[in-house]
């Protein structure tokens, strides 16, 4: 029974603030969690709350989404069962009671949401992936390593936001996090000796300026090979294209030039018949449906295609790619939809319809793990959050670390068989 729920503001890997929340039980289990935030965040998703009051942080504040949890939500969720997680998120999402959760903030709700999960979990002695997956959450994700960060996340020239390692031919998911440091310490070397700059950007990865986007593929595939490894069977390559923020009047703005929907598709199969790419997440824009439908029949049966800013973590979003065939994988990030039962009803209907799931971090995170039980509880396979630098990013993969000893044999990585 959740007797207590405390607030607060605290800042998240830009320096901005977010904010984090406790949940108390009678009997004193505790719950925490702590709220990321975007940079290429998509039009659809739940409001973010910030105070706009230009004097404290630039607008950016979240006193009023903490006040809001303190003496709006507490009051009414005091007394409350805390293993019954999709009552208290109804509840949430009715006191609220608007469609985009703005009225009190969706990062208000998902404060109070994951932490009464953690409190649940706490109160049960369970870890919390074994709380939320029960006995069948043995799948260790397979990670994304954001390596080359552009797009919104780098002041550098490239235009893809993220490119990104896939060790699909580890053993282990221990084995995975060493394949990736190793490639990403041969990657600042094979940098340095092009004197191309090894200063990192929101995501951990190196911002480089280049001289095309399609060099990245090839330091990447350089640095592979570099490091002992081989390309495509070891190692393979994932983009977050990020397109949405290329897109401005029906139009991709890529690389100095203007290009239709078809004439971008054509690049991307251009790299994916050239490189051993396994997956591309938002390659054409948040609106742009028929594109998208496109470039699933072009691609959808040779890459993994992921709707990120497209699907917004959100069901009818998802629901209308599935009717459209459009796309056949989604992005999963909690405070693009703001509560945890919502993030697992998305994560259900993805996978009836034999969509794949990626759990994701945001490009503002903070120490807070709570997505990494998260990947092994739904046995999604596959993670991205970010590189191999900055700890509010490999405190996501040593969580992965400590549950995969903790599930010791039962333990699974999927490895090519998440893609
Ligand atoms: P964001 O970027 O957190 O800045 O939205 C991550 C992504 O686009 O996947
Ligand atoms: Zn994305």
């Amino acid at each position: 029974v959740i007797e207590q729920v405390r607030a607060r503001e605290i800042l998240d890997s830009r320096g901005r603030p977010t904010l984090e929340a406790e949940v108390v039980l009678r009997g004193g289990a505790t719950g925490w969690a702590a709220v990321p935030s975007g940079a290429s965040t998509g039009s659809f998703e739940a409001h973010e709350l910030r105070d706009g009051d230009k004097a404290r942080y630039g607008g950016k504040g979240t006193l009023q989404a903490v006040s809001n949890i303190l003496t709006v939500l507490a009051p009414e969720i005091v007394g409350l069962d805390a293993l019954d997680q999709v009552g208290l998120d109804r509840r949430l999402i009715a006191i609220d009671g608007t469609p985009n959760k703005s009225r009190l903030g969706a990062n208000a709700l998902l404060g109070v949401s994951l932490a009464t999960a953690h409190a649940a979990s706490a109160a049960l002695g369970l870890p919390l992936f074994r709380y939320l997956g029960g006995p069948l959450a043995t799948v260790l994700p397979v990670p994304c390593f954001n390596v080359v960060n552009g797009g919104a996340h780098a002041d550098n020239n490239v235009d893809i936001q993220e490119f990104m390692i896939v060790p699909v031919g580890a053993p282990s998911f221990r084995e995975a996090l060493r394949y990736g440091a190793e490639v990403f310490a041969t990657l600042r070397g094979v940098l340095h000796d092009q004197k191309l700059g090894t200063g990192i950007g929101d995501e951990g990865g190196f911002a480089p300026d280049l001289k095309s986007n399609q060099e990245a593929l090839d330091l990447l595939v350089q640095a592979i090979e570099k490091a002992g490894y081989r390309p495509g069977a070891d190692i393979a390559i994932a983009l977050d294209v990020a397109a949405t923020e290329l897109y401005k009047d029906g139009q991709y703005h890529f690389e100095q030039q203007a290009l239709s929907a078809a004439e971008f598709i054509a690049a991307l199969a251009k790299w994916v018949d050239s490189y051993p790419i396994v997956s591309i997440e938002d390659g054409l824009a948040e609106d742009d449906w028929e594109g998208w439908q496109q470039l699933t029949e072009r691609l959808g049966g040779r890459v993994q295609l992921v709707g990120d800013d497209l699907f917004v973590t959100n069901r009818s979003r998802l629901q209308k790619g599935i009717d459209l065939g459009v796309a056949n994988a989604i992005l999963i990030k909690v405070n693009q939809i703001g509560t945890l039962t919502e993030t697992l009803e998305t994560i259900a209907l993805a996978g009836r319809h034999r969509y794949r799931s990626m759990m994701s971090h945001r490009s503002g995170e903070t120490e807070d793990v709570t997505i990494a039980d998260l990947a092994v509880a739904t046995r999604c396979g596959q993670i991205k959050t970010g590189s191999l630098a900055r700890s509010e990013r490999v405190a996501k993969y040593n969580q992965l670390l400590r549950i995969e000893e903790k599930l010791g044999d039962s333990a699974e990585y999927l490895g090519q068989r998440a893609f």
